[in-house]
């Protein structure tokens, strides 16, 4: 099963890793000192890459200058940098890291522009670097919003929350009996949006999984949900109950006309058993002790729901 479920796991994730082999971009060569900015973000005791100038939001950041200097004409030289956050913020220094956060998800420019003072009485030379990073909120949870009654050879269509910046890709697969499934397939989806809406019909009754994979450029989420379907038995013996209900209540109206005392009139011996039964003597009221019924059936079949969600990040 977990080896299963790793296998599952990389054929859908792996192509982040390679996107982020392959972003790893040409040096900015725009001006004199030829170098380029890395992005670094910290996830508890984690560290990633973020080549792609998309950054979590809410995350510990790094934005490291890698200076190009091959033939080591600069080793003398004294750095300056001054870097432009593009949310208001500037910050000053001589090392060619910066450390800092984007609390907010969007787009900001960062920038940077390099000091470089070779020797005492020449001018320093600089440069400007820039890129423009778009802020994501990594995925955070999928929710199911509804709905809560599932039922066998029934059109049912799923919603979830999912917490995090769209675009997302979505990859999901509903697992019968919760039984794994060795082709290891899921349907792929893109969402634009946070909510998730999945139309399935369920073909038999019990526990069934539905595993669902989110991921947006920055971070990835897999859950999975465990759904009660019930039987369309369980209608049956949900209209026998009411059946019951009805004759049960037929039943107990001819005892307590038979018990009434004998010299009250037809019409009485109705009012007083509506008092005791029924609010009224057609069948309105006998529907009345029917939804009573089905009020009590919906609590007792409550469906099963639970999510373990496991939290992946790139
Ligand atoms: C991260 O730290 C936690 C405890 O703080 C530890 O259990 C876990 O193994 C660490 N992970 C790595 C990749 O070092
Ligand atoms: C470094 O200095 C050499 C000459 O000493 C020069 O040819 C080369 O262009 C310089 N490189 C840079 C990046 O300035
Ligand atoms: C940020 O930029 C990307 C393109 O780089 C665009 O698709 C997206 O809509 C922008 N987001 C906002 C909030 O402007
Ligand atoms: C069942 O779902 C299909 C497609 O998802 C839809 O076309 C059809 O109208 C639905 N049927 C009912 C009874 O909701
Ligand atoms: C499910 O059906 C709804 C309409 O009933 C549709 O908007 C949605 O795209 C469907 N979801 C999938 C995954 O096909």
């Amino acid at each position: 099963m977990d080896r299963y479920n790793l296998a599952w796991t990389l054929a859908f994730f792996l192509p982040v890793f390679s996107a982020v082999v392959l972003a790893t971009g040409p040096l900015t060569d725009l001006e004199n000192i030829a170098g380029k900015l890395v992005f670094y973000q910290m996830e508890g005791n984690a560290t990633f890459v973020r080549d792609t100038g998309e950054l979590a939001s809410d995350v510990p950041t790094e934005t490291m200058f890698e200076l190009f200097d091959p033939q080591k004409n600069f080793s003398t030289a004294k750095f300056t940098y001054t870097w432009d956050l593009g949310n208001g913020k500037v910050i000053q220094g001589t090392e060619p890291v910066v450390r800092y956060l984007y609390s907010e998800s969007g787009n900001y420019t960062l920038q940077l522009k390099l000091g470089v003072n070779m020797a005492k009485y020449t001018p320093p030379i600089t440069g400007v670097y820039s890129m423009d990073v778009q802020v994501l909120d990594a995925i955070k949870s999928i929710e199911l919003k509804g709905p809560s009654d599932y039922k066998v050879s029934q059109n049912t269509s799923l919603a979830f929350h999912v917490d995090g910046s769209p675009p997302m890709w979505v990859c999901w697969r509903f697992l019968t009996n919760c039984v794994p499934d060795v082709s290891g397939g899921c349907t792929l989806t893109m969402l634009y949006e946070n909510t998730l809406r999945l139309n399935h019909t369920f073909t038999s009754a019990g526990v069934h999984c539905l595993d669902i994979s989110v991921r947006n450029d920055i971070s990835k989420l897999q859950t999975s949900f465990s759904l009660y379907v019930r039987s369309s038995y369980n209608t049956h013996l949900f209209f026998m109950l009411s059946c019951a209900a009805i004759l049960v209540a037929t039943f107990s109206f001819i005892i307590v006309i038979a018990c009434r005392p004998r010299h009250s009139s037809r019409t009485q011996i109705a009012t007083s058993s509506n008092a005791m039964f029924l609010k009224d003597q057609d069948s309105e009221g006998q529907s009345k002790i029917l939804l009573k019924f089905s009020g009590v059936g919906r609590e007792e079949r409550e469906p099963l729901i639970s999510q373990h969600g496991t939290q992946y990040s790139s």
